[in-house]
């Protein structure tokens, strides 16, 4: 796991004070005594934020001027485009992990606070549902995990997986695409899955300890593993060129927040009416296991807890809770 350590604050300074000269030069003494650090301080930190991608043009006597900055999910960076209250008011970055979800889990168990999300720019070993693996290239997706510690009884848990599908189906259709949702968490465009989540929740009989929703989107990605080419996409392969990662992890914490404060009232109908206006499954054939048998009938509406409705082929309907639930008749899609 590579951290973006304590040398965030600086680093986040030194940043800060170069995009308020407004690409004007900054002198390495004026930064030295912001910090309060030595100039060999201030180069070194200047040289790991060019590491990082940050284009930085230093001149002897003049000083430093910001040239670009990389759309990298840092706590700095996504900041600006955040209006949420709690959600992503702390952010913890990181280079590479094994998985956001992980470190989610980890930091939550140390009392991490209630909105706090998890980001990278690469996972090694991104986990999906059912123990699939999540295939991310490195800075083409974004991976986060939003830490949670609802007030609500561990059965209310499901719904939360569906309002991170709508925030993400929201943030799409706001940026002009044409997202649709697969009960109860994957968010497609033109039939292939773009974002996948993972919802993960420690709790006791009657509270939530904590629950970490796992966001997974695919924005530059090219090109996916074989195993996966004829199901997966990405914004760019559906014409989404030049987005910014940030602007979107920013734009779905943005609606997740608002969805999420009225599901913890008891309302859950503003992230379930965007399910059901986005649903991908009603009306086709569909296949689901039940107590190790496999069954098949015809996807309905999501009702008002957040299940989904199945006309089974004997003519009977069950409600379902949560699950995989797959087109036709076997495991596939
Ligand atoms: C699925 O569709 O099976 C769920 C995929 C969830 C992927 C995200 S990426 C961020 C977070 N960290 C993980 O390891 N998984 C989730």
């Amino acid at each position: 796991m590579v951290r973006q350590n304590h040398s965030r604050s600086i680093q986040q300074t030194i940043t800060e004070m170069l995009r308020s000269e407004g690409g004007r030069f900054i002198s390495g003494q004026e930064i030295c005594q912001e910090l309060g650090v030595s100039r060999t301080t201030v180069w070194k930190h200047v040289n790991e934020l060019r590491d990082q991608g940050y284009v930085i043009k230093s001149i002897p006597r003049k000083g430093h001027k910001l040239i670009a900055a990389p759309d990298t999910l840092s706590a700095w960076e996504l900041n600006p485009w955040l209006t949420t209250e709690f959600l992503g008011r702390r952010v913890e970055h990181y280079f590479s992990v094994k998985s956001t979800n992980l470190i989610a889990k980890d930091l939550a168990r140390q009392g991490a606070a209630d909105g706090t999300v998890v980001t990278t720019e690469h996972q090694s070993a991104g986990r999906g549902r059912s123990n699939r693996s999540w295939f991310s290239e490195e800075s083409a997706g974004i991976q986060m995990s939003l830490i949670l510690r609802p007030s609500t009884p561990p059965h209310s848990a499901s719904v939360i997986t569906q309002i991170g599908a709508a925030a993400v189906a929201l943030a799409l259709e706001a940026q002009g695409f044409a997202p649709a949702i697969k009960w109860p968490n994957d968010v497609l465009l033109s039939d292939r899955k773009v974002c996948g989540i993972l919802t993960e929740m420690s709790c006791e009989l009657d509270r939530i300890e904590h629950i970490v929703v796992g966001i997974g989107i695919n924005v530059h990605t090219r090109r996916f593993p074989d195993d996966i080419a004829e199901v997966a996409t990405s914004l760019l392969l559906e014409g989404g060129e030049n987005l910014k990662r940030q602007a979107l992890a920013g734009a779905v914490l943005n609606e997740f927040e608002p969805l999420y404060t009225r599901g913890l009232l008891g309302d859950v109908e503003p992230a379930l009416s965007v399910c059901r206006r986005l649903s991908w499954l009603r009306g086709k054939n569909v296949s689901f296991e039940q107590d190790g048998v496999i069954r098949t009938g015809t996807a309905g509406d999501v009702d008002s807890k957040g299940r989904l409705e199945v006309e089974i082929d004997d003519g009977h309907r069950e409600l379902l809770l949560s699950g995989e639930v797959h087109l036709g008749t076997g495991p596939g899609r």
